[in-house]
């Protein structure tokens, strides 16, 4: 088979001969920044990465493996072959496509089954899957809140969340990261000059790995009279004995949080996000969020695919065990070798905090050399000065890649700050 224009085209991506606004435009990504930075000190691109197996504990790539921490698989559910038979049986009834919105259409039975195993599961009314995770945000939020209304959302909420805050045309206010004294002071000020109010937050935050307080967002929404919005796209499946996410973690009622959105390409291996909640709010949506009514029902071997990874979940709770397992030790690990991890509270993700943008480049490529597969984050993800390798923790990975990762970036941070001074002292301009 001929290899894909779009991969080498990834790799390196054309110079057109002509700037474009959007050449120009390209040159301040800091994703383009970090590339240029690397090919200056002969690193090769460090993304777009083409692995050609399901990516376990460890990800094969151009022939070789690497122990991977880069994978939303967070227990070890991809590619269970009861996942494979499943998709397998539901394409030979359904084909691949759902063919048209399921509001006009588009409805099949693996829909449905998905939406009722999701809500038996959550313990919610009623539940709607959208064919996207980051569009189930955007849509919903954009949908259910309008000019008059207000969203206070946490400072590090993912992008989906913001953009759906900005097309819903809301007044938006972020409250500091996980401050519910920040998030009351907004409230005291701001609430009583809005319709309605809703407080939007992570079940567990993607780049910090720790926790929100729900209870005490649960007393505030119910003192301040507003909705409770929580996005469980890293915590379901993670937190809780048996991995119903944050509502378990805190032993709190899901009907006290009127939004449980989780996507459904993580722990539940597939792709696309839903909505839980109460009834009315969920068929509202089903009638009005643009990006469900206007946009194509998820492939039906897709909700089969999820709706067979939460029944293994839920037959197999050691795997949650075993995902907090290795978390907690990665983060003592860590911890016990000085590395700072932030706020991580040891559950699958777990950033090694390490500053400046261009070390952690530098020290991202370095450990890819050695065979170590982690993500660098740096600005504009996370602010100036707290570039990160964030770690994904799953249930595939071993004590001894944990411990082989962790000596191998304390031996590459001095390797990788040699790095730095070169650069500087070669390319003076920046
Ligand atoms: C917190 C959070 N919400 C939403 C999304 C979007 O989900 P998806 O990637 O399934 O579109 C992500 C993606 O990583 C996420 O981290």
């Amino acid at each position: 088979m001929n290899k894909p224009q779009s991969a080498s085209d990834a790799k390196t991506p054309e110079q057109p001969t002509e700037t474009t606004n959007f050449t120009k435009a390209r040159a301040k990504l800091s994703f383009d920044r970090m590339i240029e930075h690397g090919a200056k000190m002969g690193m090769p691109n460090p993304l777009f990465h083409c692995a050609d197996r399901a990516a376990k504990a460890t990800i094969h790539i151009d022939g070789k493996d690497y122990i991977n921490f880069s994978t939303y698989d967070y227990l070890d559910i991809n590619g269970h072959p009861e996942i494979t038979e499943a998709v397998t049986a539901t394409a030979k009834v359904y084909g691949t496509s759902a063919g048209a919105s399921r509001l006009v259409g588009g409805e099949r039975v693996p829909h449905r089954e998905l939406e009722q195993a999701l809500c038996d599961f959550l313990g919610t009314e009623d539940c709607i899957a959208y064919v996207s995770g980051h569009a189930t945000n955007v849509t919903t939020l954009g949908f259910l809140f309008g000019p008059r209304d207000l969203i206070l959302h946490d400072n590090l909420a993912h992008n989906s969340l913001a953009q759906g805050a900005r097309l819903s045309g809301a007044t938006r206010f972020s409250y500091q990261h996980n401050s519910c004294e920040d998030l009351e002071r907004l409230l005291k000020t701001k609430r009583a000059e809005h319709k309605n109010c809703v407080i939007v937050t992570e079940g567990l935050f993607s780049m910090d790995g720790n926790i929100p307080d729900i209870p005490r967002l649960i007393e505030l929404k119910k003192q301040y009279n507003c909705m409770l919005m929580v996005d469980e796209a890293h915590s379901l499946g993670v937190l809780g004995e048996h991995g119903r996410g944050v509502a378990e973690y805190f032993n709190v009622d899901p009907s006290d949080v009127d939004l449980w959105m989780s996507t459904l390409s993580k722990t539940l291996c597939g792709c696309g996000g839903y909505i839980a909640g109460r009834r009315d709010v969920v068929q509202f949506l089903k009638y009005g969020a643009p990006g469900f009514v206007f946009s194509v029902g998820m492939p039906p071997v897709i909700a089969a695919a999820c709706t067979t990874a939460l029944k293994i979940l839920r037959r197999e709770p050691e795997r949650v065990k075993r995902v907090q397992h290795i978390s907690r030790y990665f983060l003592e690990y860590a911890q016990s070798k000085g590395l700072n991890t932030g706020e991580a509270q040891g559950y699958a993700i777990v950033p090694i905090i390490t500053g400046e943008s261009f070390f952690t480049g530098f020290l991202s490529a370095r450990l890819f050399q050695r065979g170590i597969y982690v993500m660098p984050i740096s600005f504009p993800a996370v602010k100036e000065g707290e570039g990160r390798l964030r770690f994904f923790l799953s249930a595939a990975q071993t004590e001894e890649n944990v411990r082989k990762t962790i000596d191998a970036v304390i031996e590459e941070m001095p390797e990788a700050q040699k790095m730095v001074d070169r650069y500087r002292a070669e390319h003076p301009e920046g």
